[in-house]
C-alpha cells in the first residue's frame, strides 16, 4: 500500500474530537487501521517490533562513549556474560538490550529499554533496566569522585530487586568493555529476541501484578486489535 493514499481511502471516521467518537465511527476506524496491518504497516506485530529493535540495536555500531569497544560490542559482551553464568532467556535478552537508550538520554537511558520491554518481562528485570545507571555509577564511581552515590542507590534498598541490579551490574553490565573477549555475535541472541517479543503482552512475563499501570495499559487491549502472530 502507498502511503499516499486518497484521503477517503485513509479516513475511516470524519470524528475529529474523541470524545464524540461512536461505536460506528470506531468501527470504521478500524477498518482502516486493519487495512494497513493487512499492507505490513502494523505497528505492533510480534516479527515487526523484534526487528525494529534488532535495527536499533545494530544503530549501536560505532557508537562510542569512550571504552575500548563501542556499544553495539558492549552488549553483545553484557549478554553473552549473562548467558555464559547460567541467566535465563529474558534476561540476556535485558543484558543485550540494556543501553539500548544510550545515544538519546545518557542519564536515563536505563528506562528506555525497560518500557520498550516492559510488556514482554518481568517485573524484576523491568527494574534492573531502570534502574541500572545508578548503580553502575555506583561501582564507577572512584573515577568521577561521585559524592553520595552510595546514599543515592542505597535509597532503593527496601526494593525486592536491590540484589538483582546488584549482581546485573556487578557480574556483567561493568566487566563488558573488554576488546579481547570471545563475545557471541548478534546472530546467536535473534531468535530469543524473536521469542521474547512474541510473548502474549502483559500476560506471560507476570508485569500485570506489578502495580496498577500495568493493568490499566493492558486493559486498553479491547479498544486495540491483538498483535498479529507473525
Ligand atoms: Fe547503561
Ligand atoms: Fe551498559
Amino acid at each position: 500500500m502507498s502511503v499516499k493514499r486518497k484521503a477517503d481511502e485513509i479516513v475511516g471516521t470524519t470524528c475529529i474530537d474523541l470524545a464524540h467518537l461512536d461505536k460506528e465511527g470506531a468501527q470504521a476506524m478500524m477498518t482502516v487501521f486493519n487495512k494497513v496491518r493487512g499492507a505490513g504497516f502494523m505497528v505492533a506485530s510480534p516479527n515487526n517490533n523484534a526487528e525494529r529493535v534488532i535495527s536499533m540495536f545494530k544503530a549501536q555500531e560505532g557508537l562510542s562513549i569512550g571504552f575500548p569497544v563501542d556499544c553495539y560490542i558492549h552488549g553483545l559482551q553484557t549478554a553473552t556474560l549473562a548467558l555464559r553464568d547460567g541467566c535465563d532467556e529474558e534476561t540476556v535478552v535485558c543484558a543485550l538490550l540494556h543501553d539500548l537508550g544510550e545515544c538519546w538520554s545518557t542519564i536515563n537511558h536505563g528506562e528506555i529499554a525497560a518500557s520498550l520491554l516492559r510488556p514482554y518481562i518481568s517485573p524484576k528485570n523491568y527494574w534492573i533496566l531502570k534502574h541500572h545507571e545508578v548503580f553502575q555509577a555506583y561501582i564507577y564511581q572512584n573515577g568521577f569522585e561521585l559524592k553520595d552515590i552510595e546514599k543515592v542507590r542505597d535509597q532503593f534498598k527496601d526494593s525486592p530487586h536491590f540484589d538483582a541490579c546488584v549482581q546485573f551490574c556487578e557480574r556483567y553490565d561493568s566487566k563488558a568493555f573488554d576488546p579481547e573477549y570471545d563475545t557471541l555475535p548478534l546472530e546467536h541472541f535473534i531468535p530469543m529476541i524473536k521469542r521474547i517479543f512474541n510473548r502474549k503482552p502483559y500476560v506471560e512475563s507476570g508485569c500485570l501484578e506489578d502495580g496498577r499501570e500495568n493493568a490499566a495499559k493492558f486493559s486498553l487491549g479491547e479498544a486495540y486489535p491483538s498483535p498479529e502472530p507473525n
